[in-house]
């Protein structure tokens, strides 16, 4: 069924829910690592230690990191809007100079991300035009201190504390 609902109109309402932003790392299987921003990362379940994120059908990053073992979800920070933009390119060489070192399972953990969240494949459901992917949790830390990176009708943002 097609949908009656303008994309410019789904986008600017839905736009009104802020998210964090997070990069998505895996290795390929010919050792070369990749990566994709997303906002739709969420937390799913406790026990067991389930996570998701929704990858775009048409996403090639996806498309390369659908094939790894696991991948791992980097929590950005405020400080890392440059490097959000780079990773949200669609250059196939947007990794190249991006400084990282490898979790025990050999995913990428980003130098100045918050917190990092190493995952195996559980799952990966069809919605509409998305996947939904779900990842169970292998191994988690937090990475540096700071406040994350938020992303809002359009814009990217910061924590403004109330008090
Ligand atoms: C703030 C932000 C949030 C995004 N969230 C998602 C997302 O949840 N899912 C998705 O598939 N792409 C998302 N994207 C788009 C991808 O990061 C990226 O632009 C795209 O994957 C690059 O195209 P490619 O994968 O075809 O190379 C987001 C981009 C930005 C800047």
């Amino acid at each position: 069924m097609t949908s009656t609902i303008e994309s410019s109109t789904y986008r600017q309402i839905l736009g009104h829910y802020p998210t964090g932003i997070c990069a998505i790392t895996a290795i390929q299987e010919n050792g070369t690592p990749t990566a994709m921003i997303v906002g739709s990362f969420t937390s799913v379940s406790l026990d067991p230690p389930l996570v998701a994120f929704l990858p775009s059908k048409t996403s090639s990053s996806w498309k390369k990191i659908e094939g790894c073992s696991g991948f791992c979800v980097n929590v950005l920070a405020d400080e890392q809007e440059d490097l959000c933009r780079t990773l949200s390119s669609k250059d196939p060489e947007k990794f190249k100079d991006v400084p990282h070192h490898l979790s025990k399972s050999g995913t990428p953990i980003l130098d100045g991300a918050l917190a990092w969240i190493d995952c195996k494949f559980h799952d990966i459901h069809e919605a509409g035009d998305h996947y939904i992917a779900i990842g169970e949790v292998r191994e988690l830390d937090i990475h540096h201190s700071g406040t994350p990176l938020l992303f809002h009708k359009g814009a990217y943002g910061k924590i403004s504390p109330l008090l």
